[in-house]
């Protein structure tokens, strides 16, 4: 067995691509999700196709105190940890949650707050070993507030600076900390959505996440030109930025 590692948010397009892909690199792995019949079935169908040990488990992001067994959980199949990737998040209705703060709440808890403990868990272990990788999905959404989804834009704003502190604090441990920015990408959460641009496949995701882990990167922009993208959108003064409708 090559490696173990833990997938957060399993059922996600872009995490079933790269457990898929990690599997048939012959890494053993836990996959963790909130619908059951879809993250046993995943499991399934990677187990056999790859012949390499795939185990699952339940796991929501809004039901924190769950969150310290998940780690145990995974240990208990895969016996070692080398790293933990997470891929939850919900795009939200924008309109709604500016209506009723619940629905905001409920946007920042499964983008920002419930990725964050997760992360905790997974930090305070990778630490203590000393060792491993964590992989995070962000979005070019959390570069610059924008009226059309700044309540999930703030909750990924706010998690690409919880990353950027993690990475720093996990550097002395020797544990790596990737953080990833798509822009659009074709899966279940854009599904119908209007205004989207250059979506990118969920499969040029997943393989984009691999070669950035295995080239060391930090910060990763996927498909790449949504960098150049987003420095321009930054770069625009806030006093313009404000007359736009973006
Ligand atoms: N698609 C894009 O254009 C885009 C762009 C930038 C960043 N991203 C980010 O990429 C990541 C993967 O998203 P995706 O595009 O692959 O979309 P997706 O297929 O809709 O995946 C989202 C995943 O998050 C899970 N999830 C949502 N709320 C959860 C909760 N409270 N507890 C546990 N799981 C929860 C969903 O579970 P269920 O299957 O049960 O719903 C699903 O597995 C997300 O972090 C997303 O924000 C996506």
């Amino acid at each position: 067995m090559k490696e173990a590692v833990l997938v957060v948010g399993a059922t996600s397009s872009i995490a079933r691509s790269l457990a898929s892909k990690m599997g048939q690199q012959g890494t053993a792995l836990h996959l963790a999700a909130r619908d059951r019949f879809e993250v046993e079935r995943i499991a399934k169908d990677i187990a056999i196709r790859y012949q390499v040990p795939v185990s699952w488990s339940i796991f929501d992001a809004l039901d924190r105190d769950s969150h310290a067994d998940l780690l145990q959980k995974a240990l208990d199949h895969l016996d070692r940890l080398d790293g933990v990737a997470v891929f939850l998040g919900e795009l939200g209705n924008q309109e709604k949650a500016q209506r009723e703060f619940d629905c905001a709440e409920q946007i920042i808890h499964s983008n920002y707050t419930g990725v964050a403990s997760i992360l905790t868990h997974a930090a305070n272990y990778l630490e203590k070993q000393r060792h491993g990788f964590i992989i995070c999905l962000s979005s070019v959404a959390g570069d610059r507030g924008r009226q059309s989804n700044y309540v999930y834009g703030a909750a990924k704003g706010a998690l690409s600076l919880f990353l950027q502190g993690l990475r720093n604090r996990l550097a002395k441990s020797n544990v790596r900390v990737l953080t990833v920015k798509p822009g659009f990408v074709d899966t279940k959460m854009t599904f119908g959505k209007s205004g989207m641009f250059l979506m990118a496949k969920p499969e040029q995701v997943a393989s984009a996440v691999i070669r950035a882990l295995q080239k060391n990167k930090l910060v990763v922009y996927v498909p790449w030109f949504w960098f150049w993208i987003m420095l321009i959108i930054r770069s625009i003064p806030e006093f313009l930025f404000k007359r736009l409708s973006l």
